[in-house]
Order: structure tokens, then sequence, then C-alpha cells
């Protein structure tokens, strides 16, 4: 039984504040959306840490769109659509290949230190992309770049109230419709009811769920959770794609070694220093992800080793430390030469193509909830997300947020304001600390045995039944971060799992060891899941 609400109520009274817009998560896409909105709306811009604590400011590789004479956006529209292998919302792709350039020069304005030669953008390849397609800022830093750029365009107005260290715990829904969220203040404890006429997830991922990966810890799926508990749908949760370089390690997050080295010629090699994925994909190193994780799981599992090797020795060492400075010095920090040695790697997991079920205009199925980036799931990534798209998902979807507010407030009208929220009563149960951490490892040691890179029937089944009897056992949380948390990776995993379970096929990044054929009479669909009624409808 999903509780629709988690919040437990202390006995004072929640603070009252009302915006036209809260935008909840710091990444592109909300920044994206908060500096639009602000525009002609009061907005407020929640971060449950601090604004630079995202999956964006992490991104090395780029943004990919069609910038160059050599390219088309009909060419990135094949090359994602043929990634996603089956499952892309062809009109969602085409809004995002077509709209994707202008945005992305719109983005530049703000943002200079992208990489230019010449007066000319450079231009990386990256897996599955045909052409050199990915704008890239301080070499390997497009990530930190973008966010400290966007994050000065929004400061810079003053029309955006920035929240930080506030958990949003749950939306606020009334009549059908959502009318903001409510949210902890991790440093007071104080609870405040934030009605707004138009809410916009932009949390992120959930990379968290499982015990090895490059998302940071805040990515506890707590965007695809509270949406669910509001009674949104949620659709795709079975897609968790996992990234072929991920530095085999046991540090968490894992760091991550950017595609476009293998854009720029390194090579994935097994321990007899053999380049295993020539003949495998004629793009050899740099066929789609699922298929190179594909390979490199046969790979580890016919040799019993738990790590391949990345290889860019034969690459000119000046090129790769002006090319890669992230990578090169935090392998470096880790006493690798990426000019001299081999770098040991396997998949980890990296990003949800799945998520919250949204429209061409960002709309989720809960009028007045809209969703933008990783959290979303707007269908452009089908089952397989295609390199570099998901920073250019955040920034065109935003964007077309920000043009939707203006028919739905105008349309929402002022009685948001006068509404009145009964919240639960509060809980002095909870459950102990130390037990919360455990059953958070418990789950992510499941979720990477059991609904990994590669599963089967028997590994879900157990997964899904175990899962159910985590969230059965656990008592109503206290208002409390990690209680919070892991709650919401719970019900996050559960969906996987059970999404995961139900499609007896292999498809992008949900390989079945006992349905290793795409069945694309029965499976070329989408599964989602609804809360109604308090009971969940798939
Ligand atoms: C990378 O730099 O390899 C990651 C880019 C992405 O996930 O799209």
């Amino acid at each position: 039984m999903t509780r629709p609400y988690l919040l437990a109520a202390t006995d004072s009274e929640p603070v009252k504040r009302f915006y036209d817009v809260v935008v909840i998560g710091s990444g592109i896409a909300g920044l994206t959306a908060a500096v639009g909105a602000a525009r002609k709306w009061k907005v407020a811009l929640i971060s449950k840490s601090v604004l630079r604590d995202t999956t964006t400011f992490l991104a090395q590789g780029g943004i990919a769109a069609a910038l160059s004479d050599k390219d088309s956006p009909d060419l990135h529209f094949q090359d994602t659509i043929r990634a996603g292998d089956g499952l892309c919302k062809e009109e969602a792709v085409r809004i995002l290949v077509n709209e994707g350039p202008a945005r992305v020069r719109e983005l530049m304005e703000i943002c200079p230190r992208f990489d230019r030669a010449g007066g000319d953008l450079v231009l990386a390849s990256e897996g599955a992309h045909s052409v050199p397609r990915i704008a890239h800022a301080g070499g390997d830093a497009t990530g930190s770049e973008v966010a400290s750029a966007l994050t000065k365009a929004m400061q810079q107005g003053s029309r955006v109230q920035v929240l930080e260290h506030e958990f949003v715990v749950d939306l606020l829904t009334n009549g059908g419709r959502c009318i903001g969220a409510v949210s902890l203040n991790l440093k007071t404890g104080a609870f405040t009811l934030n009605y707004a006429m138009a809410t916009v997830l932009a949390t992120g991922g959930c990379g968290q769920v499982y015990s090895l990966t490059t998302n940071p810890v805040v990515a506890t799926g707590d965007g695809m959770s509270m949406a669910f508990r509001a009674g949104a749908a949620i659709g795709d949760m079975e897609f968790v794609q996992f990234h072929p370089t991920g530095l085999y390690t046991d540090e968490s997050p894992v760091f991550l070694i950017t595609e476009a080295l293998r854009g720029e010629g390194a090579y994935l090699l097994n321990h007899a220093g053999e380049r295993f994925m020539v003949g495998v994909h004629p793009q050899a190193e740099l066929g789609p992800r699922d298929v190179v994780v594909g390979e490199m799981v046969r790979q580890m599992e016919s040799s019993g080793q738990e790590y391949l090797f990345l290889d860019a020795t034969h690459l000119d060492c000046d090129t790769l430390k002006e090319r890669f400075p992230t990578v090169f010095d935090n392998l470096l920090k880790r006493n690798y030469n990426i000019c001299h040695d081999r770098i040991p790697v396997a998949p980890v997991c990296h990003y949800m193509m799945g998520g919250v079920v949204s429209d061409i205009w960002g709309r989720t199925t809960l009028p007045g909830l809209y969703a933008s980036g990783e959290v979303a799931n707007t269908g452009v990534h089908g089952a397989n997300r295609l390199a570099s798209n998901s920073l250019l998902e955040g920034l065109v979807f935003s964007d077309r947020i920000v043009r939707d507010l203006d028919s739905y407030i105008g349309g929402a009208g002022e009685e948001v304001r006068r509404l009145n929220i009964e919240l639960p009563g509060p809980s002095r149960e909870g459950n102990r600390p130390e037990e919360v951490r455990d059953l958070r490892k418990r789950l992510q040691k499941l979720m990477t045995v059991s609904v990994g890179t590669v599963r089967d029937e028997k590994g879900l089944t157990a997964a899904v039944q175990e899962l159910g009897d985590l969230l059965n056992s656990l008592k109503a949380p206290r208002a409390d971060l990690e209680e919070y948390e892991l709650y919401n990776l719970l019900t996050v995993a559960t969906h996987i799992a059970k999404a995961g379970f139900l499609r007896q096929e292999s498809r992008g990044a949900h390989l079945r060891r006992d349905y290793t054929a795409t069945d694309d009479i029965k499976w070329r669909r989408h599964i989602n899941f609804r809360l109604k009624n308090g009971e969940e409808d798939v």
C-alpha cells in the first residue's frame, strides 16, 4: 500500500509561502525553468542540498545538437531513434532535435566558455552519433560550466527565491490538481507549505538505488516517488542506463570517465589485451551504450573478472591533458596516468530513461505539475538514451514549460491561495537511524545483484517480493531526511523491478537472460504505473 503523503507533521503550524511557480531541483532543467519563469512570474527554486550538488554539475561529455554544417536535426533524429531501440516517442524527439540548436546557442550567450578553435565550436564524437555533435565547455567540465552560468543568470534576476537545504517531502494536491509542495527545512526542522499555481519537478534521477552509480548521493528518486504518490503516472522505469566506463573502485559516487575519450580514439580492452568491441558493432567502442555494456558483461562473465580496461595510451598525451583535464587530474589523484596506464573500468548505473510521464510541453498527467530533465519521461530516450542528449532535454523541455506556464497559470486562478490543506498528524514512531542506513545498503545490493545490467525472472521475482517486504516493514517516517529518502528509493526500486519483471524481452538497456530477443509484437509499448484510489494501476 502506498502512503499518499510521507509527511510527518510537527506540532507547530507549518509556515505558508505563496508563489506563482515552484521549481524543485537545481540542475540544468530546474535552473532553465526558474530563469525563464522568473521573467514573468514569482518563482521559488527549492534544493535539498546546495545548488551545485546535482548530476548536471558532474556532467563531463557535453550537449548534443546539430550545430555544424555537416550535421542536421534530421540526422540527430535518426541517431536518437536508432539508439532508443523502438521506444522513442517520435514527436518528442523531433522537438528535441529541431529546437535544440537554438536553445544551445542561447545558452552559449550566457556561458561563453564552450570550447572553440579559431572561432569555430569544437564538436566531439560520442557513442552512436553518426557525426561529431557534442559541444563541450572547459574540455570535460561542461556540466559545471553550464550550471555555474545558469546559476549566475538566476541570481542576477531578482525574482527567484532560492531555498537551499530544503527537502520537498510531498506535492500538495487538491481537487485532482497539484498546488505546490510541502518542504522540510533541513537546518531548522520547520515544515513549509509552498503554494504555487504551477510546480516544476526537476529533481533528477535515482542512481542511488544501486550500490555503484555516477550519480551524486542526493539522486534518490524523490521526484518520481512524490509524483507517483500524488497520482501522476510514471513509466519506462525498467530502462536504467549503465555507462560503460565507470572507474572500477568502491568509491561512491563512482568517478565517470567520459565517453568522449572513446570518441577521441581510446579503446576498450579485455584482460587478454583485445579490442573486444571490434566485430560486435560497426562503430566498435562507439556503439550505443546498451550494446557496449551488454558485450562488457559477456566479457566479464566469460573471464570471471569484475572489470575491463580503457586504453588511451596510444593517444597524444598533451592533447589528452588539454582536452580532458577533469579526467586526467582525477585519475592522477587515484594513481593512474591516462597517458601511460590502462584504466580499469566497469559498467555503472548512470541514468534513468523512465520517470514521470510528461507530454511535449512538460505537462505530467497531474494538472499543475510539470516535469523536466532526468525525472521526466518525455519519451525522447526510448529504451536507451543517446549520449549527451540529457542536458539538451533539460534545456529544450524546460523552455517549453516556461512557454506553457502562461496559458496554465492564467487559467489556474487565485483560488490556490485560499485552499486549506489537511496534513497528516505527527509520527513519533520512526525507524532507527542504523536500521535506515542498513536498509538503504540492503536495497542497493539487492538492486545491483537482481535488477542490474542483466536480469532474469528468478531475480526479478525475488526482488519485487523483498522490496515489498522492506517497504511494509518500515514504520511511518519521522521528519528525517534519511527516512524520507529510503521511502523514495524503495518506491522507485520497486517500480524498476516490477516493470523489469513484466517486460519479457530484451530491449535497449533492459537485458533479460531468459528473454534475449526483442519482441516488437508484444512489447513495443510502454509500461506505466499510476495510483488510483490508493491502488496501483499498471
Ligand atoms: C559522458 O560524458 O560519457 C556522459 C555523457 C552522457 O551521459 O550523456
